[in-house]
């Protein structure tokens, strides 16, 4: 009894672990609501054959979606529960073979190739992953949801009326 119980303990210290590490290093998971996700599309104008990532791709919908169009997705995660959730998504869908899910911290993501990258971080995230973004190549799409990246020109904001604003920026070298 006291060794299942004790088992139990870590499982669920090391869950809050995971995502105490992800509040602190990203932004906690909240996920981008459907209609959002649909919004994304459009105005990143994902096109079959771009690679997408998503920094931080909890249960992974953004990466669903973007495979249904024919786009190859790649998603960073550190946290256990959207981890789960992400990898039964990728399992479950018929664009599997186009979504790659990396459980490793974002701060390591090659993102050199890339043509789309979708982040829903908190502020001060943003800030330091800027200048990591600023290397990616020139006319690399990047949105970011409901904050807008520090010190970054946006060349369109999608504000519609009660729903998180997305603001598309545009690698230019
Ligand atoms: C606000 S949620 C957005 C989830 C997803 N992109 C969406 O739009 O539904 C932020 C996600 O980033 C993850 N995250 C935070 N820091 C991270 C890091 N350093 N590396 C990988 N994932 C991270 C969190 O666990 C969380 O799932």
């Amino acid at each position: 009894m006291y060794v299942f119980l004790t088992i139990v303990l870590v499982i669920i210290f090391v869950v809050l672990l995971t995502f105490g590490l992800a509040g602190l290093s990203g932004a906690p998971w909240v996920p981008t609501r459907r209609r959002d996700v649909a919004r994304f599309l459009k105005l990143a104008k994902v096109k079959p054959g771009d690679k997408v990532c998503d920094l931080g791709c909890g249960d992974g919908r953004i990466l669903l979606e973007s495979a249904a169009i024919g786009a190859k997705a790649i998603g960073y995660e550190i946290s256990i529960i959207p981890l789960v959730l992400v990898y039964f998504n990728r399992w479950r869908s018929p664009y599997r073979d186009q979504i790659e899910v990396k459980s490793r911290d974002f701060w390591q993501a090659d993102m050199s190739d890339v043509d789309v990258v979708f982040t829903f971080l908190v502020p001060a995230t943003l800030g330091k992953l800027s200048r990591k973004m600023a290397k990616m190549k020139p006319g690399t799409r990047v949105i970011n949801a409901v904050w807008p990246v520090p010190g970054w020109e946006v060349v369109e904001v999608d504000t519609e009326e009660g729903q998180a604003p997305l603001y598309l920026y545009i690698i230019d070298k």
